[in-house]
């Protein structure tokens, strides 16, 4: 039996989030949450004739602790989108639910797996850390920042400019360091298949397509014009991801993913905070999921001079930003949000 929670199931991301939820063999129970409209989401779900019992939660009687109560894995895309001329950073706003959020999950939950997608995921991932520490519940090898849809991004960019877009399934590029701009870093070497030298050797073309993976949210963004930001494909993004956890955890299947957490929740770790001159204790890092989350953490592999760049700019946005997040949660009551 497994019972999973969406906070934020009734918004852009939420619902088609539990759409594909609801259709994964392995989720038996699916409990949606949202401060809006869950019930109804929940009510059309339930029709699906899949395993999956679904239920709605509003805050009210409780709810929020209703929908975590017993949820092996709970799913985070509680909170405001970006607008065109917005960066993730302005979001920030969003750190106040995060926080609440954890709190609840410390109480009800807190041995779950925690994917947290609500943005900006540089610092929100830091907030439910040190709220989790606070409230005596912090597994970090279960606290995940959702950088999948990165990934996604580069095998269907990488397949496009290597001439291959019906390909896109068969890219494999890992995006490592942070979600927002500068700090993702796809590292184009390593593509599996290689790229061609006609874009590796060519800095223009290499230029532009690191440079669409990293900005590929605002591409988005501007194209919804004030709607939104991605919110089916990062439904999709979001479902593969729990897909992987839920197989490495209960279906004996681990896995080798992409996702942005904290470096001590595996000795590996170490090896590359110091790699990263120990400037930051938050990373998208090549992770091995196992039973309990984070198994192990694969090192970085070969990067050449340019990727070594984009590591370095990386690190120096990130650090602020998770020290924003870490700042936060720390401060007391009166200095929040
Ligand atoms: P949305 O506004 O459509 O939906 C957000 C939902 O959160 C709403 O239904 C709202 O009622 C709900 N909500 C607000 N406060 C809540 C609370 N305290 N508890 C539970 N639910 C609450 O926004 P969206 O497009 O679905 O985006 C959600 C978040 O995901 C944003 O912060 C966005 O930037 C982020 N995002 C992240 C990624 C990523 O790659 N990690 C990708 C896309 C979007
Ligand atoms: C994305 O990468 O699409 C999300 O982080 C949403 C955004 O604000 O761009």
């Amino acid at each position: 039996m497994v019972k999973v929670a969406v906070c934020g199931a009734a918004g852009g991301i939420g619902q088609p989030l539990s759409l594909l939820l609801k259709l994964n063999p392995l989720v038996t129970e699916l409990a949606l949450y949202d401060v809006v409209n869950s019930p109804g989401v929940a009510a059309d779900l339930s029709h699906i004739n899949t395993a999956a019992q679904v239920e709605g939660y509003l805050p009210k009687d409780d709810g929020v602790t209703k929908a975590l109560k017993g949820a092996k894995l709970v799913v985070i895309p509680a909170g405001v989108p970006r607008k065109p001329g917005m960066t993730r950073d302005d979001l920030f706003v969003n750190a106040g639910i995060c926080q609440s959020l954890a709190q609840a999950i410390a109480d009800a939950c807190p041995e779950a797996f925690i994917l947290v997608i609500s943005n900006p995921v540089n610092s929100t991932v830091p907030v439910f850390a040190e709220t989790l520490k606070k409230a005596g519940s912090y597994d970090p090898r279960r606290l995940f920042g959702v950088t999948t849809l990165d990934v996604v991004r580069a095998a269907t960019f990488a397949a496009t400019v290597a001439g291959k877009p019906e390909e896109a399934g068969k890219y494999k590029v890992p995006v490592i360091g942070g979600h927002s701009g500068t700090t993702i870093v796809p590292l184009l070497t390593q593509s599996d298949p290689a790229l061609p030298s006609s874009v590796l050797d060519n800095k223009e073309k290499r230029d532009a397509l690191v440079n669409r993976i990293q900005f590929g949210g605002d591409e988005v963004v501007k194209a919804k014009d004030g709607a939104g930001s991605a919110t089916l494909s990062m439904a999709y993004a979001g479902a593969e991801f729990a897909n992987w956890v839920l197989e490495a955890a209960f279906n004996g299947k681990p896995s080798k993913v992409q996702t942005y957490i904290d470096l001590s929740a595996n000795p590996a770790g170490k090896k590359i905070w110091e790699e990263l001159g120990k400037e930051v204790q938050w990373f998208s890092v090549n992770v091995e999921l196992g039973k309990d989350g984070v198994q192990n953490i694969l090192p970085i592999g070969k990067v050449d001079d340019a990727e070594k760049e984009l590591i370095k700019a990386a690190v120096e946005e990130l650090g602020p930003n998770i020290k924003k997040g870490v700042d936060f949660a720390g401060a007391p009551p009166s200095q929040k949000l």
